[in-house]
């Protein structure tokens, strides 16, 4: 048969414990258990080696083969928002579509070899860098990879930047 906390309490009160003292040392009973719940949470973080790897995990799209974009060649991937953009020398940056002046998506113009902005004509060159104002810095990109051939983006990590550099491409 189960006690209640007060019969127990009263029943220890009669055996020369009062009720101040049961209840104390049920508090100091329930701390010492929340402290080492708590050492257990800690200790176990840093053993797990969670704390270890900070970056979020990767959203791999796989775009194709390396060898089936030219130089040259912009190919739009709507679905991840990005356009994947092969410079003339081979190497690759996956372009945001988002315009960095207030947010609307750029379109690519094939005979100008420039992105355009709709909502007030920015312009960005094959690269993401800005041709024309307002406009302040590069089209954001995100991180590629090519892994036995194939080019894939990751799509859960935007790069923000203010210009373009030559260490952002990656080349087969
Ligand atoms: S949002 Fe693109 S130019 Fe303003």
């Amino acid at each position: 048969m189960k006690k209640t906390v007060q019969e127990i309490a009263e029943r220890n009160t009669s055996d020369g414990i009062n009720r101040r003292d049961f209840f104390g040392m049920a508090w100091k009973a329930l701390g010492i258990l929340a402290g080492l719940e708590a050492s257990g949470m800690i200790i176990s973080y840093f053993f797990s080696g969670k704390n270890k790897n900070t970056n979020p995990p990767k959203q791999l799209l796989e775009a194709g083969p390396a060898n089936a974009f030219l130089p040259g060649s912009v190919t739009a991937f709507m679905g991840g928002r990005f356009y994947l953009a092969r410079q003339q020398d081979g190497g690759f940056i996956a372009l945001s579509l988002r315009c960095t002046h207030l947010g609307c998506s750029v379109s690519w113009e094939e005979n100008k070899k420039r992105f355009i902005c709709p909502c007030h004509s920015s312009a960005f060159d094959i690269r993401g860098e800005v041709l024309n104002p307002p406009a302040a810095r590069a089209l954001d990109y995100y991180p590629v990879l090519i892994e036995n051939g194939v080019v894939k983006v990751d799509i859960g990590t935007l790069k923000e930047r203010k210009t373009f550099r030559k260490e952002q491409l990656i080349y087969a």
